[in-house]
């Protein structure tokens, strides 16, 4: 065991914990993680150093961190082999240059507390090249000193409560056998709006970042996974832009767009069949049906309107609405 894992066990021994499903989270710093979570949020402090050029790519679970993540890798790699002169790809060899073909879009973007600091030893992130695109679900306040105070950016993505919900259920129901069944939806709705639910309160992490990108809006930017899907050209050209490589025209916007969507990753071998190693997960468990207002087929009435009161009383003279 090491000094910090021996600290982190005796600061867990102090912390509140309750249990989402049967996982036991702990409380610090009024938000929930899961134990190697946060023994990776203490090694995340001490270790990461931000650079100016990173990008950082951050949102709750279930709201299109995988497709964040293949929209930026494939933004800078697009960028990496083109330049401003970047090529539409052509229909035909399209699948024999593009990574997201051989690999899930998390092998490109690691997030920082499941891949890279549980990793032991932790691993040379320095050597990487610039820019550096990771990824994290840590709130606002637990990241690192230098990621916020150098240069670099963060991107986050936020999607409306009652779909982050209901993408949740079915996502940690993957993990349930089928002697246990579906985890019920009525308990699994109470925890979520009692905050209890990985990096929850989902209500408190959204309004962290979108606090911050009021206030630096050159260095958070904030979306919203129902306006991508509304107007993914804007968005995603929004998104280029404020990475640095803004697109020359639509076509090729058009072209990411479609590389990157729900329904082509879907369909893509790796993702039907393959596994996620650091989740024990199938690939395919990430990749579901991208319906904005999908609760509808969970929630009841008086869910919603309870969620619907929930949501306005938290967000309220913030200016963020879903
Ligand atoms: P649903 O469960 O509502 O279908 P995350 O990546 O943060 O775990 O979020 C998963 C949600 O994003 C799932 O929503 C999933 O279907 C959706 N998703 C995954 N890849 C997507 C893509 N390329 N485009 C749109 N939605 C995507």
């Amino acid at each position: 065991m090491t000094d910090s894992s021996e600290s982190t066990e005796s600061m867990l021994a102090q912390l509140p914990m309750e249990n989402f499903w049967d996982i036991p989270l702990y409380q610090w710093q009024g938000l929930r993680y899961r134990s190697y979570h946060l023994q990776a949020t203490m090694d995340l402090r001490s270790h990461f150093s931000a650079r100016h050029d990173d990008i950082i790519l951050a949102s709750p679970m279930k709201t299109g961190t995988t497709w964040l993540k293949a929209l930026c890798f494939s933004i800078l790699n697009a960028a990496a082999s083109g330049g401003d002169n970047r090529e539409t790809l052509a229909k035909t060899d399209e699948d024999h240059r593009d990574p997201l073909v051989e690999n899930h879009p998390a092998v490109y973007v690691q997030t920082l507390e499941v891949q890279v600091y549980t990793s032991n030893p932790l691993p040379n992130i320095s050597s990487m090249k610039s820019p550096r695109l990771f990824h994290t679900h840590f709130p606002y306040t637990a990241l690192p000193d230098s990621v916020k105070t150098t240069g670099c950016k963060l991107v986050y993505i936020a999607r409306n409560p009652k779909d982050t919900l209901v993408s949740m259920w079915h996502f940690f129901n993957n993990l349930r056998t089928p002697q246990q069944g579906p985890y019920p939806f009525e308990k699994a709705f109470e925890m979520f709006i009692n905050g209890v639910s990985h990096f929850g309160p989902f209500f408190d992490h959204v309004l962290q970042y979108w606090n911050q990108s009021l206030k630096a809006p050159n260095k958070v930017l904030f979306l919203k996974y129902e306006d991508l899907k509304g107007n993914p050209i804007k968005e995603v050209k929004k998104l280029a832009s404020f990475m640095g490589k803004p697109f020359g025209d639509d076509k090729k916007v058009e072209d990411e767009i479609w590389q990157c969507s729900l329904e082509r990753l879907k369909n893509l071998e790796v993702n039907k069949n393959g596994v996620d190693p650091w989740a024990g997960m199938h690939n395919s468990a990430y990749f579901r049906t991208g319906i904005v207002g999908d609760w509808k087929n969970m929630m009841s009435d008086e869910m919603s309107q309870r969620l619907d009161r929930i949501t306005e009383s938290k967000f309220k003279g913030s200016g963020l609405c879903f």
